[in-house]
């Protein structure tokens, strides 16, 4: 048994971390989050009862609680995820990225290495410092053929993706020049349960059913590739606690699509298991609507996630087609959950960006 800190554990892919952990196996959980728009308690209330499991709400910009958290949980490990993660609110305002997602991380790196110096030897070497990282690091692929591999070079396009490739030169100058045990993960776009309704796939499910426009941005033939949050939330456990320190491990799908498909999948998801409509919908499909790009729109990602693969035995369980269809029908059973993250900070959010 091993005493995780997760930073970011009631967000989207930080609470599939921490649900993961504690009903799969026996480590326990110390989840620090500061609970932005994106942190949502209700993500974790199957697991918040469970003596193995803790919380406390703290901004990782906050150098002196950071400091007590690891002074008194005296972690394993570190799971790094805590971020501000939508490209489009980084184009609106990009400061609070630079914040936590470089500031942040430089806070955790430093109490980290405060920390792991004063461990005994065996403690010492057995510490990991995982920081959780995304594939728009390498920004846009040419063509259909290429994939992102461990060596392709950074260029990021956006405010939210310089952010996040900032963090990982960090990481890898601490572990480099300080020799502090790190390993970094980059991964596709995530789905699933309990992900929140302004990224791609949970706004489309979500507007749907209310009889909302399904907002396309630009010809809609940008392609990601798609990967169920559980799979990832399981691949990040298997580096943490298997991963070669130094290294950096791709994680993806298989399962390039384009926006616009995506969405006509999703729409007839919807006729199959909802078709009972909002009273001004014929079909879902008639709800897609195409709307202005977002700058700097990168076209195409897809990963190469033959390393984690063969270095740790990782593959997806899900395909598209099972984690969508899995995906729709959470949303159909859980709409108290949606009800809960709809607030008046959402409402504000969606009314600036689509007006
Ligand atoms: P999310 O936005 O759903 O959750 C982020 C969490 O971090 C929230 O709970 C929020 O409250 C917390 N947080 C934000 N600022 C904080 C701060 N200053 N201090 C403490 N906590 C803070 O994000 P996500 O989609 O779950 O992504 C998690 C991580 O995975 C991020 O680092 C992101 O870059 C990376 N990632 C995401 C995807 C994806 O498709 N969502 C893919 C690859 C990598
Ligand atoms: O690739 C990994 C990244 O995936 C993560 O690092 C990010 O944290 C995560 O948010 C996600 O970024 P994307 O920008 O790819 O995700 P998003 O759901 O915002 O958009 C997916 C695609 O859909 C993208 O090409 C933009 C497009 N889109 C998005 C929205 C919100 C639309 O066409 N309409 C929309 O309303």
């Amino acid at each position: 048994m091993k005493k995780f800190l997760v930073t970011g554990g009631a967000g989207f892919i930080g609470s599939a971390v921490v649900r993961h952990l504690i009903n799969d196996t026996d480590h326990r959980v110390l989840n620090i989050d500061k609970l932005t728009y994106a942190g949502n308690l209700a993500s974790l209330s199957y697991v918040e009862s469970n003596a193995r499991y803790e919380f406390k709400q703290i901004d990782i910009c906050d150098l002196v609680s950071l400091k007590l958290a690891f002074e008194t949980y005296q972690p394993d490990y570190v799971m790094h995820l805590a971020a501000e993660s939508h490209v489009d609110r980084s184009i609106d305002g990009p400061s609070e990225f630079i914040q936590t997602n470089i500031v942040g991380t430089y806070n955790m790196l430093e109490v980290a290495r405060e920390y792991w110096l004063q461990l005994d030897e065996k403690r010492r070497g057995a510490f990991r410092f995982h920081h959780i990282s995304t594939d728009e690091v390498y920004g846009d692929l040419e063509g259909t053929e290429d994939l992102f591999t461990e060596e392709t070079p950074y260029s990021p396009s956006s405010p939210y993706s310089a952010s996040k490739a900032s963090s990982d030169h960090l990481v890898r100058a601490w572990q480099r020049t300080f020799g502090l045990p790190t390993i970094i993960t980059n991964c596709s776009n995530n789905y699933g349960p309990y992900h929140f309704p302004e990224k791609l796939i949970p706004l489309v499910i979500t507007n749907a059913l209310e009889g909302k426009e399904l907002p396309i941005y630009g010809n809609g033939m940008q392609i990601r590739d798609w990967l169920y949050v559980e799979d990832h939330a399981r691949a990040l456990v298997e580096v943490v606690t298997k991963g070669e320190i130094g290294e950096t491990y791709n994680i993806g799908g298989h399962n390039e699509k384009a926006n616009i498909d995506v969405v006509k999948t999703i729409c007839s998801l919807l006729e199959k298991l909802q078709p009972n409509k909002p009273e001004n919908v014929k079909s879902y499909a008639d709800l897609i609507a195409y709307v202005k790009d977002r700058p700097g729109h990168d076209v195409r990602y897809a990963i190469d996630a033959s390393k984690i693969q063969n270095d740790l035995g990782w593959t997806p369980q899900e395909t598209f087609e099972s984690g969508i269809e899995k995906t729709v029908k959470w949303y159909l059973e859980r709409t108290d959950w949606v009800e809960g993250v709809k607030s008046g900070e959402y409402k504000n959010w969606v009314a600036k960006q689509y007006k």
